[in-house]
């Protein structure tokens, strides 16, 4: 099949293309309803199917001759330690800990959520849901308690489920302290907590609210509980344009179809090949592609618990395709710009044998030309940029490998993913012409794996997704085709920015800043930076008679985003300013700083209350060198 007659053929006739994927799955009950609007006006895919996702990626594989086949290699440098589980081996810890999980009182429906390093257990856990129908929630083990706690409170889990601690280079992170202050923030209090007590520390566990992992492991193993194709499977928060997280819904059937395709059809991985996503768990890559893709394709996955540098060195990935022969490895590019800074010419690679890897794969920030010709003339495979976001769940834009792959183009992610019908809007609604940059949106219904709803308040996905252009769902990508249809994704036109592949709201950080007693007014914007792709920086207005020091401001101001939002947020820099541009009615004019901060062209709006204050931002941001 080429990739033109596929691609037509979905957008064209996407019942009957999903259907014939869909039976590549053991359902409990076939679907016969393929796509159906609900009672809210959602698309939703294969409605009267029932299946039970850790069945689908488990137990038929181990009833299907895959039983001692290694389901998950974890490689964790930070712990000097490695270990293998079998896809019997993996079905059998989620069955028991499934059983330990129901006697805490954990049923179908209920919300868990799970804040672990990246160790086999966490998809042990993750699983054990699935089985019972429970919804996860898993919150990256790099949040802040704050973040933690706003996360309990919308997703009201019964149980959380994490670790004694975390491993960061040579780092130890107590997560005992960081847990309870979060159940203490937070309104919702779970009945339970279960720790996984690692070697590295072990904390001290409260009777009865704190269980030991050990302990939950030790009940009956359960089967798997049939659910609906459209009960939701997980809750994976994302940032947004406000200091709220969305809490993105993925539903079952949907899900496991659209996963198990993408498998071939964009990494073209077969059952029984080894697939690296070095990411965690906490990210839709993570969730995606460590935890629930390889599997449900009979393929084996890695849990990585290491760096792209520094665990020991730049080699790090190279000797992971090499000792474990993996055919398909999935990073960000700031991993690569980590490694090419450590090893420019790239010369670590010549002492491992890669001869295993079909393609390198790209994703969660834009892949900048320079990292793209650097790979790529390092690697003797493809190397493959896909373009995707948490609420889709897997890569809306790519060069298809298990196609026909075509010619790539730097800074392009290449040719629309089957299922998907990209569209170019301008400001008007209508559709841009070739080379004309829009907003990047997908023309209504999206194919199966995508959001299906934000957890708990569906309005708002309605009015942050459906409502800028009906029919349409809006990506927040700004972007362009060109003549040839190679698709160039080139920046959120919103105010969320990616920060180390790590998506984060500036919108966040502005509340957090404006916190602080001596600031009136902030805006806090993205600015590139050659490691990490974007930083963000605080511009500041203090309050009148404030006289601080500016110096012990940008340390209060950084350390305060630390405690909230966590290390991971990178703020250190604050701009003290005397004016911000703001419309006549007193909008800050965001959409124009982070244009002055790409060094892109600006119009200065008619609405603009003093044009002065523009060039004297402009300046004041040229000075510390802030304009790329
Ligand atoms: N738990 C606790 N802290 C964490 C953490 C975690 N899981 N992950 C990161 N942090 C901390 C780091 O220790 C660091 O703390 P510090 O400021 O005290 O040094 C801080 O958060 C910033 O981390 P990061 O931005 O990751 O920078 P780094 O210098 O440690 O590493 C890279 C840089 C490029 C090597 C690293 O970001 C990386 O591997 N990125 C890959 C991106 C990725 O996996 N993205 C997921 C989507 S594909
Ligand atoms: P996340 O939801 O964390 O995966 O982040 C999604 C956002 O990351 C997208 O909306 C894009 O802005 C950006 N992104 C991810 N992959 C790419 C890519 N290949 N090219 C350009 N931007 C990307």
């Amino acid at each position: 099949m080429t990739y033109k007659a596929e691609y037509e053929r979905s957008i064209n006739q996407p019942e009957d293309f999903w259907r014939e994927q869909a039976e590549q799955l053991p359902w409990y009950k076939k679907p016969t309803r393929i796509l159906e609007k609900d009672e809210k006006g959602a698309w939703r895919w294969f409605v009267d199917g029932e299946l039970n996702t850790s069945y689908c990626a488990l137990d038929y594989h181990v009833e299907n001759g895959r039983a001692e086949q290694t389901a998950v290699i974890y490689d964790s440098p930070v712990t000097d330690s490695k270990s293998k589980l079998t896809y019997r081996q993996l079905r059998d810890q989620v069955a028991t800990f499934a059983g330990g999980l129901r006697k805490l009182g954990v049923e179908k429906g209920d919300r868990v959520v799970i804040y672990m390093p990246m160790v086999p257990e966490a998809l042990v856990a993750i699983y054990a849901c699935a089985r019972l129908g429970a919804v996860h929630s898993v919150v990256f083990g790099g949040f802040a308690p704050h973040e933690l706690a706003v996360r309990i409170d919308d997703a009201q889990p019964k149980v959380i489920v994490s670790a004694s601690c975390g491993i960061e280079v040579s780092k130890v992170i107590p997560y005992k302290g960081m847990l309870d202050e979060a159940i203490s923030q937070a309104q919702h209090k779970p009945d339970h907590l279960v720790v996984l007590q690692r070697p590295q520390q072990t904390c001290e566990l409260k009777a009865p609210m704190d269980v030991d992992w050990e302990e939950v492991s030790k009940a009956d193993p359960v089967d798997p509980v049939p659910v609906k194709a459209t009960d939701p499977l997980y809750v994976l928060y994302t940032s947004g344009t406000t200091g709220k997280p969305k809490g993105v819904v993925r539903d079952n059937g949907g899900h496991a179809v659209a996963l198990k395709y993408s498998m071939k059809t964009v990494y073209n991985i077969d059952p029984g090949e080894v697939f690296m996503a070095a990411s965690d768990v906490g990210w839709v890559v993570g969730h995606s592609y460590i935890v629930y893709a390889p599997l449900l394709a009979g393929c084996t996955t890695v849990v990585y618990e290491g760096k792209p540098v520094k665990t020991p060195d730049s080699g790090a990935f190279w000797r992971m395709i090499e000792e474990y022969k993996i055919s398909g490895f999935f990073t960000a590019p700031t991993a690569f710009r980590a490694v090419k800074k450590e090893d420019p010419e790239g010369k670590m690679l010549a002492k491992y044998d890669i001869s295993s890897l079909k393609a390198m794969f790209l994703a969660g920030e834009r892949l900048d030309p320079p990292t793209y010709h650097w790979l790529n003339e390092l690697l003797p495979v493809p190397v493959i940029d896909h373009w995707w976001q948490t609420e889709t769940g897997w890569a809306i834009a790519g060069n298809m490998m298990g196609l026909e792959a075509v010619q790539p183009k730097a800074g392009s992610a290449t040719y629309p993913t089957p299922g998907f019908n990209v569209q170019i809007l301008d400001s008007k609604g209508e559709q841009a012409p070739a080379n004309e940059e829009g907003s990047v949106c997908i023309k209504l219904p999206m194919p199966p794996g995508c959001l299906t709803s934000v957890w708990g308040d569906h309005a708002r996905y309605e009015s942050s997704y459906m409502a800028a252009y009906p029919g349409y769902y809006l990506t927040g990508d700004g972007g362009k085709f060109d003549e040839e249809g190679y698709l160039f994704i080139m920046g959120r036109t919103d105010d969320v920015i990616n920060v180390a592949g790590h998506r984060l709201s500036t919108g966040e950080m502005e509340e957090i800043v404006a916190s602080h007693p001596g600031v009136a007014e902030c805006a806090v914007i993205g600015v590139a930076d050659e490691l990490k792709g974007q930083l963000p920086v605080g511009l500041v207005i203090t309050k009148d008679g404030w006289d601080g020091d500016p110096a012990e401001l940008e340390k209060e101001l950084a350390a305060l985003v630390r405690k909230e939002i966590g290390a991971i947020a990178c703020y250190r820099q604050t701009l003290v300013v005397d004016r911000l541009p703001k419309t006549r009615s007193g909008k800050i004019l965001r959409k124009i700083l982070r244009n002055i901060a790409d060094g892109k062209e600006y119009q200065v709006p008619s609405t603009i209350d003093d044009p002065a204050s523009l060039s004297e931002i402009e300046d004041a941001m040229k000075g510390q060198g802030l304009v790329s």
